[in-house]
């Protein structure tokens, strides 16, 4: 048997030395080395080999089998250089040509949106934090003033892990967080970027979209400083000349509360399609917290305030870029997001 290797091996290595295209030397692992090769074929044989010879040949067909691999590896190199060298030699390649160009991937026109509005933001002096898109009934619901059989709970349904964790609906839950770990420290200015889920699905609602909270508590802190600091971002985000109003609103972790307009990207305020007519465009949530989300979270509603807001993303991104389809952003058509280089 170690004989019938030796001259298969002979074989095989003269064979590979001649094999003169990458064809042929395929054709000889698969003749030597493949499931049905000779090596193969030999090794099955071994069954009748006494016990004490069998470790001895199989290490011997081991390595022949590295021997012949190493040896095709080197010869298929061998090939191709050569193939290089004749090409050159044939004076068929022409280095004088340009290089093909890379293609290079941008960002989705949605993050692009996002790290402007954090730009803004970081401008004025607030820091970015975090949460877990995974969170708990506490922190989306109760820390926010919302208990458990809170109606407003209803406009936000979500996707349920277990009955006590879900996806969350909003970014309001890391207001909770952060003023947990920063009480009773002043002042807090943050805003938190991120992914949130609600059982929506139409032209104007994803099962996923972004929003942005926004977080401030000082000891003297005002809807004006509110109205303000929106006004600046509303401006830097779409222009001077835009103003904001705010409506009068209901949310269970703010009071007051409102929801904020700014005048008609389209119009610029004299009444068009997407504004109804009205001149103004709704583009969040906000308000001053309320006294019980301050002190589930540790501040002294006697001695703290703050206000809080909450814009989605989306609807901000589709104003900026006058998209008309919430579900373009997530249809990854490279026709659309090629615009956005
Ligand atoms: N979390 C609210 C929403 O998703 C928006 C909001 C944030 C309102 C902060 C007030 C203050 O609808």
């Amino acid at each position: 048997m170690r004989e019938k290797l030796e001259s298969m091996r002979e074989l095989a290595e003269s064979e590979i030395k001649l094999a003169k295209t990458g064809e042929e030397l395929r054709q000889l692992q698969v003749k030597y080395l493949g499931k049905k090769g000779e090596l193969t074929a030999i090794l099955r044989g071994m069954g009748g080999l006494p016990p004490h010879e069998r470790p001895v040949v199989g290490e011997l067909a081991n390595r022949i089998r590295d021997n012949l691999a190493t040896l095709i590896d080197g010869k298929e190199r061998e090939l191709k250089e050569e193939a290089r060298r004749r090409l050159f030699a044939e004076n068929k390649v022409d280095v004088t040509l340009p290089g093909r160009p890379v293609v290079l991937g941008h960002l989705h026109p949605l993050t692009v949106v996002m790290e402007e509005i954090a730009d803004i933001f970081l401008g004025l002096g607030f820091n970015i934090a975090e949460g877990p898109e995974v969170e708990t009934d506490y922190y989306n619901f109760e820390a926010l003033n919302m208990p458990k059989e809170h109606p407003a709970r209803e406009m936000q349904d979500s996707f349920y892990i277990r009955p006590d964790i879900l996806l969350r609906t909003h970014t309001s839950p890391v207001q909770a967080r952060v003023m947990e770990k920063t009480a009773p420290q002043v002042p807090v200015r943050i805003i938190a970027p991120g992914k949130v889920y609600r059982r929506d699905d139409d032209a104007t609602h994803s099962p996923m979209f972004h929003q942005v909270e926004g977080l401030v508590i000082d000891r003297e802190i005002s809807l004006s400083d509110l109205k303000g600091t929106l006004l600046l971002f509303t401006q830097q985000m779409f222009g001077p000349e835009q103003q904001v109003r705010l409506r009068p609103s209901f949310f269970p972790f703010t009071e007051p509360s409102a929801e904020v307009d700014m005048s008609c990207v389209i119009c610029r305020g004299s009444g068009c399609r997407v504004c109804k007519e009205s001149g103004w465009i709704e583009i969040l949530g906000a308000g001053m917290v309320h006294p019980n989300v301050l002190s589930m979270s540790g501040y002294d509603p006697e001695d703290y305030r703050g206000y809080a807001f909450g814009m989605g993303v989306e609807r901000i991104a589709m104003l900026k870029y006058g998209i008309d389809d919430l579900r373009l952003f997530f249809a990854n058509d490279i026709r659309m997001l090629r615009q956005f280089c």
